[in-house]
């Protein structure tokens, strides 16, 4: 067991014992190998530093009650990265080689993943770049995918903390037929400056609508938008240009568990006055309630200022419970690494 101060891990890159690296070159992957130096040699002419041929993606790995580590449903983002890489000319990696690959990369770490009652969880970072030179603007003849690792803290620490959102009306995330629902670092750059804008007017969160008419709700800048309308129902948005968050379709599966009715649709802003609980979902988090969202000088209460709402709260609860081990697994989510 390393000696890491797991109460107060934050969200930052730790070194660990390794990554992950496997090459695609004429047609076929490498074996995949463990690769201690966390730097790497790569081309001046590659594609993904010229023309952003590059994806991502983020889960995590949890020590639950019964000391087993497990992945938190890796097929889904295997699943997300493939689509990705189909619509950015990028070689597919096959769902096994994607889920072997998180697997042997957390084993090879073990030491690294917080022990059960830290709150904590190792998060596993997936990379995909056309690695090959390639100087006019054409898809790479060669590709690199690497899994890291770090260990990451409980985010709240002591009950969930509600935070106020604004909405970016200067700025917009994606565009209608653009690249809003793969995960390509691109859209992540584009995000950084109206990200920083929205913090130093003091909101940590931003809601992007939709890019054509500003009359929809889209999602936030790193998580999907969920709500609970007041009348019991789980709404969260509809469109063709928001990433389609895994810990959303999880929520949503607990929501229908509990009976309560399920909404995927296109949610029009106007509709902010009809929620009870609102909050940002995905990966790093779970779930984070937003109390209130402003726009153009309203403000918009969306939920209790002290904490979570009810709801919320169940479904934060039943997502870490089975992420630790501590309920059922009844569908299936866990994938175990050892
Ligand atoms: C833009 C965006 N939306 C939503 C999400 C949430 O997705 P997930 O629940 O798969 O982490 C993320 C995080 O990956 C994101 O970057």
């Amino acid at each position: 067991m390393k000696n890491i101060d797991w109460k107060n891990l934050g969200f930052a890159y730790m070194d660990t014992n390794c990554h992950i690296r496997y090459v695609w070159k004429n047609g076929q992957w490498s074996a995949g190998e463990l690769v201690t130096s966390p730097y790497m040699s790569i081309h001046i002419a590659a594609t993904a530093l010229h023309y952003g041929q590059e994806a991502f993606e983020g889960l995590k790995a949890f020590c639950r009650k019964d000391g087993k580590v497990s992945l938190f449903r890796p097929q889904e983002n295997a699943k997300r990265m493939q689509t990705t890489a189909r619509r950015t000319c990028m070689a597919e990696v096959p769902e096994a080689m994607f889920v072997d690959a998180c697997q042997r990369v957390v084993k090879a770490n073990l030491e690294f993943v917080p022990p059960y009652g830290t709150g904590g969880s190792m998060y596993v970072r997936p990379l995909l770049f056309g690695s090959g030179a390639q100087i006019g603007v054409a898809p790479a003849d060669e590709y690199t995918f690497l899994v890291l690792v770090t260990p990451v803290g409980a985010y709240y620490k002591g009950g969930l903390q509600a935070v106020k959102a604004m909405v970016q009306d200067e700025y917009d995330r994606a565009a209608p037929r653009g690249t809003g629902h793969i995960k390509v670092g691109g859209n992540y750059a584009a995000g950084l400056y109206p990200h920083l804008e929205a913090k130093k007017l003091g909101y940590p969160v931003e809601l992007y609508l939709d890019p054509k008419e500003h009359k929809w709700i889209e999602e936030f800048s790193t998580s999907n938008f969920l709500a609970i309308t007041k009348d019991g129902k789980y709404v969260t948005t509809k469109s063709g240009s928001i990433l389609p968050s895994i810990t959303n379709l999880t929520l949503q599966q607990l929501a229908k568990d509990l009976g309560i009715p399920v909404e995927v649709r296109p949610v029009a802003f106007d509709e902010v006055t009809t929620f009870a609980e609102v909050a940002a979902c995905g990966t790093a988090v779970v779930v984070t309630p937003v109390y209130q969202i402003e726009r153009a000088g309203q403000v918009y209460k969306t939920g209790p200022e002290t904490g979570c709402g009810p709801v919320l709260q169940q479904l934060y609860n039943a997502v870490q419970g089975i992420q630790y081990g501590e309920r059922p697994d009844v569908h299936g989510w866990n994938v175990e690494v050892q």
